[in-house]
């Protein structure tokens, strides 16, 4: 399916996806760290959003309840997740684009978006892949585009760092915790590059990010 080789589904495995949502809600302070991420973003009347990763839909649906004057699209490589995120819209009454695609193979024009928001995504790709998927992003940005990002990140609280030694084994996490985020946002060509917030959830420290594409 793809080129990178390696793809991690929501919750490692296929059969785990229906506890997703739950497990979310309940570990990981969800709709705290959503609100805060979409409020970082700063989105304005007819901006076009993107939501890299979207799983089940919960982060691209929350946008566009919050910002109804945008065009909202979401995209996935798992077509089940992708399922349950439109049973989720319609049950919501919710228009939104939901796009089959790889992170790091974006099925988009350049400059096509103001805004990309991703949670919870970049641990889930190889090293390689992130840094594919932040060219990627970048490319599919407008100059002054952001990319507003949730993931695990560096620890600094100290149940984060208790917990960081394990957590870095989680898929392919271990770049989150060791602090690398940054530096490949950097490295696709963003610039400023800052990590606002960091939220302490059951499995760690979850950082804010934020990066801009120059105009
Ligand atoms: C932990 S889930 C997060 C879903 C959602 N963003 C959220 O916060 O609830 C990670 C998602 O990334 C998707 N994913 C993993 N690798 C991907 C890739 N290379 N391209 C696109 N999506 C990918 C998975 O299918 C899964 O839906």
């Amino acid at each position: 399916m793809s080129k990178g080789g390696k793809y991690i589904p929501a919750l490692s495995f296929d059969w785990l996806t229906p506890l997703y949502d739950p497990l979310l809600r309940w570990g990981m302070r969800e709709e705290t760290f959503k609100r805060a991420l979409i409020v970082q973003a700063q989105i304005k009347p007819g901006q076009r959003l993107l939501d890299l990763g979207c799983g089940t839909g919960t982060l691209t649906l929350l946008i566009k309840q919050l910002h109804p004057d945008s065009e909202v699209v979401g995209l996935d490589g798992d077509p089940n997740v992708l399922e349950i995120a439109r049973g989720k819209a319609a049950q919501a009454g919710v228009t939104i684009t939901l796009d089959h695609g790889l992170a790091f193979q974006l099925p988009y024009p350049d400059g096509s978006f103001d805004r990309v928001l991703s949670s919870l995504v970049l641990h889930h790709l190889t090293s390689e892949d992130k840094q594919r998927a932040a060219h990627e992003v970048f490319r599919v940005l407008r100059p002054g585009g952001e990319l507003h990002v949730a993931d695990f990140g560096q620890p600094r609280s100290a149940y984060a760092k208790l917990l960081a030694p394990v957590m870095q084994h989680l898929e392919e996490a271990s770049d989150n915790f060791r602090g690398l985020l940054p530096e490949m946002f950097r490295g696709a060509g963003f610039a400023p590059v800052d990590e606002p917030a960091q939220f302490t959830t059951v499995f760690g420290g979850l950082s804010l990010y934020q990066a801009r594409k120059p105009t």
